[in-house]
């Protein structure tokens, strides 16, 4: 295997030379979709399972984009549609699905923790494409690999992630990948929002959003997350605005070339101004199209397909 695992559960414990590896074969991939066909018979007679027990635009148009962009056999789950609905649980349906014969399963569940549980009972590679509070590898990959673009190198960046910190998978994968990168990663929100013990993890915290952004590269704002929080852990979404909102005020102390990012969807007016969303500092659809070539890759790279690539 080109990776250390068959599985593409977090970013943590991912080698930097690995991620380099990922991104490379983002490179060619992401040719491929310059193409007019932009398909190739890469993983011809591999068969992929997206199963889908939480809400997904973005991750699961992606990661199906992807799948037939390299020509696999590709079956989609939704929980509202399945026996799920019936009581059947993870386990039954995963092992059931598998007796089908397949060959690499991209889940996305609420509990943090379901993709390492899937891992443990089937032999397909599993992909997390996001598990609760804990981990969006994929997201991370494509954010990181859309700054490598922009920036031409990630070593030496600096990263605000301003929100809720918390409850969001983006901002732990985001700090272990990126702080696996070289790159200075900072996180601004309200102390409701940020875990204790993340400057363990080599993370600068902020509570002040103006002291903050000062002398960053990128702000990412993430999205609040009201259906993941059990008590209010903010007065409301207006005072959030208020002191935690990314606006063109705001960015006047911003460094002039400031890149804003936001892995979506957005809350319009709460995490971002409309207009700085739609602006010239935002790269939200280059990370969005972005994507589906990084997606590419992970499936290729965990796919088994042994002969070297050739698209
Ligand atoms: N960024 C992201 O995970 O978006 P979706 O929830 O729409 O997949």
């Amino acid at each position: 295997m080109p990776l250390s695992s068959k599985h593409l559960l977090g970013l943590e414990g991912v080698s930097k030379k690995e991620i380099e590896l990922i991104f490379k074969t983002a490179d060619i991939f992401k040719e491929v979709l310059e193409r007019p066909i932009k398909r190739v018979p890469t993983l011809t007679g591999k068969t992929v399972v997206n199963l889908f027990y939480e809400s997904s635009t973005r991750t699961r148009i992606s990661f199906e984009l992807a799948e037939r962009r390299l020509s696999a056999d590709i079956v989609s789950f939704s929980a509202s549609t399945s026996s799920t609905s019936k009581g059947e649980t993870l386990k039954d349906t995963a092992r059931n699905i598998e007796a089908m014969k397949i060959d690499i399963v991209v889940i996305r569940h609420s509990a943090p923790g379901a993709p390492l549980f899937l891992s443990k009972i089937l032999n397909s590679s599993i992909i997390n494409a996001g598990d609760g509070a804990h981990e969006h590898p994929t997201q991370a990959l494509l954010d990181m690999y859309s700054l490598r673009e922009k920036f031409g190198k990630l070593e030496g960046l600096k990263v605000l992630i301003v929100g809720d910190i918390s409850h969001s998978r983006v901002a732990l994968s985001n700090i272990y990948g990126m702080t696996t990168m070289g790159i200075d990663v900072s996180v601004c929100g309200p102390a409701t929002l940020i875990p204790r013990e993340l400057d363990k993890l080599g993370v600068k915290i902020f509570y002040n959003l103006d002291e903050a952004i000062k002398h960053k590269n990128v702000i990412m704002a993430l999205r609040i997350q009201l259906e993941r929080q059990k008590v209010g852990l903010f007065p409301s979404t207006r005072e959030y605005y208020n002191y935690f909102g990314i606006t063109k005020e705001r960015l006047k102390s911003a460094k002039k070339d400031v890149v804003i990012m936001h892995p979506g969807p957005i809350n319009r007016g709460i995490e971002l101004d409309s207009d700085i969303a739609d602006s010239k500092y935002s790269i939200i659809l280059e990370q969005v199209a972005n994507g589906v070539a990084i997606r590419m890759a992970i499936l290729y790279l965990l796919s088994g397909v042994e002969s070297s690539l050739k698209v």
